[in-house]
């Protein structure tokens, strides 16, 4: 009889500690520690293999004498996956997608477990059951595919099936509902999901079948998140978006086997989720006239450019202190440009109300948006519109100087690519750059009244 021991394990990063903290030392999270059993005497963690299997001690091996072959990657039906996993699905390798619950991540592992055809996939669920996940199934497109469902949520029964079955790939929804008989804490928690991790994992490396692993994100901490496994897998994907709005960005946070700066956007329908190839358009509305407070910059999420509309409203404060509310955009950042306007610009917004917002439901970090932030906001206070033909991509400085950004040439070329007639962009962004190579206006400019100059009187 194995002796049984407990530890305390922190449930957003996995910390252990001998006694109960109020507060993780290591990812500063208060009241995250769960004591767990932990069983001492059981088997190596990770030990998928039923007792008897051995394996032999690996040996030292000179670098040149290892052979490498590029592996022969599947590739999905799904154009943004391919690209966010780094070209296609590596055989071995384990991937984890993140997201909060209810985002979508078994619908895009259902929708490409069915897309894969002429391959064996078994999609594992311990959440749901065979008849809702075929009730899903049937609002999807679906070609015929060798799909198999199985529920269920000990990872011994699960390795049991598929060592005769042999998926080509194996999907795991979700990582939280599985355990394991060889660690005696329940499922979702840490010591679970990483032993769990773990016996994936060997059986991947062991067998050359991709797994992908769903790992729900909780803000509260009540199920270990995927933060724990990250250092594990091979990649890690997340999964994220609003609720409200439809569109879901899928970003590579770890990726063993491709760069971590892709990036994938879908579009929830009723019918899935389909691919969004071409965001910028959708993203910035189509009008026919020209509204004032509304400016289209360029920003960069992962490799792509993509074209954002960006729409403010300065109206008179009538009561008491001015609002500043700001969706999709850093509110310190608005806070510090409308700072910038007031004592460079020489614009009155002490006294107004401001409201920005990034259409489309996307969070944008780029500075390079700060230009067309500023020009919207002053195009809505004077109310002239700015030709919905001109697009800017540049940072704005403490001295109301316009900064250069990267990837000024990719912005560039999707604003010409687009249809717009000119582009904003920082001077010193201009070294280097062919202008008249290019069928688009580019314009550029040191200073933000320059700018104004340019576009709204
Ligand atoms: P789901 O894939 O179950 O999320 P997760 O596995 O991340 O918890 O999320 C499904 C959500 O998407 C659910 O609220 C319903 C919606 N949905 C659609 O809008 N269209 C569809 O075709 C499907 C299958 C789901
Ligand atoms: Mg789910």
């Amino acid at each position: 009889m194995a002796k049984t021991k407990t530890t305390f394990f922190c449930q957003n990063c996995g910390t252990q500690a001998p006694k109960w903290l109020g507060r993780c030392p290591a990812c500063g999270e208060w009241n995250t520690f769960v004591e767990e059993v932990i069983t001492k005497e059981e088997p190596v963690a990770g030990n998928w293999r039923p007792a008897g299997a051995t394996k032999q001690a690996a040996k030292p091996k000179a670098i040149h004498a290892i052979n490498y072959e590029e592996q022969e990657r599947t590739l999905t039906p799904d154009a943004e996956l391919n690209r966010v996993l780094g070209g296609g699905i590596v055989p071995g390798s384990l991937v984890l997608i993140g997201g909060e619950p209810g985002i979508g991540k078994s619908t895009l592992l259902l929708q490409i477990a069915l897309g894969l055809t002429d391959t064996r996939v078994l999609y594992v669920s311990g959440e749901e059951s065979e008849q809702q996940i075929k009730m899903r199934a049937e609002r999807l497109p679906a070609p015929v595919s060798d799909c198999y469902i199985m529920t269920e949520t000990s990872t011994q029964n699960i390795f049991r099936t598929v060592e005769h079955f042999e998926p080509e790939v194996l999907i795991i929804d979700s990582i939280q509902t599985m355990h394991s008989s060889l660690v005696e804490s329940g499922a979702g928690s840490v010591s679970q999901v990483r032993e769990c991790t773990a016996e994936f994992m060997k059986y991947a490396k062991e067998k050359g079948t991709p797994v992908f692993i769903v790992g729900h994100i909780t803000k509260d901490g009540s199920l270990a998140g995927p933060k724990v496994l990250e250092h594990m897998v091979d990649t890690v994907l997340t999964f994220e978006g609003d609720r409200h709005t439809t569109y879901r960005i899928l970003r590579t946070t770890k990726n063993r086997f491709g760069s971590t700066a892709e990036l994938g956007i879908y579009e929830m329908q009723g019918t899935g989720l389909r691919q969004v190839t071409n965001p910028s358009e959708i993203l910035i509305s189509q009008r026919d006239e020209a509204l004032s407070g509304i400016a289209i910059g360029s920003m960069v999420e992962g490799n792509r450019p993509l074209l954002i509309e960006i729409q403010a409203l300065v109206s008179v404060a009538n009561y008491g202190t001015p609002q500043r509310s700001s969706t999709g955009f850093d509110a310190k950042r608005l806070q510090m440009l409308l700072a910038v306007l007031e004592k460079r610009g020489g614009f009155r917004l002490g006294q107004q109300d401001v409201f920005l917002n990034v259409a489309g439901g996307l969070k944008v970090e780029d500075p390079a948006i700060d230009l067309a932030v500023c020009a919207a906001i002053v195009s809505s206070y004077e109310d002239i519109a700015i030709p919905s033909s001109v697009a800017f991509a540049a940072e704005v400085g403490l001295g109301g100087e316009v900064r250069a950004v990267h990837r000024v040439e990719s912005r560039i070329s999707e604003a010409e690519k687009l249809g717009f007639k000119q582009i904003f962009i920082s001077k010193y962004n201009v070294k280097g750059l062919d202008i008249n190579s290019y069928k688009i206006k580019i314009q550029p400019v040191s200073k933000l009244d320059e700018v104004f100059q340019g576009v709204l009187m």
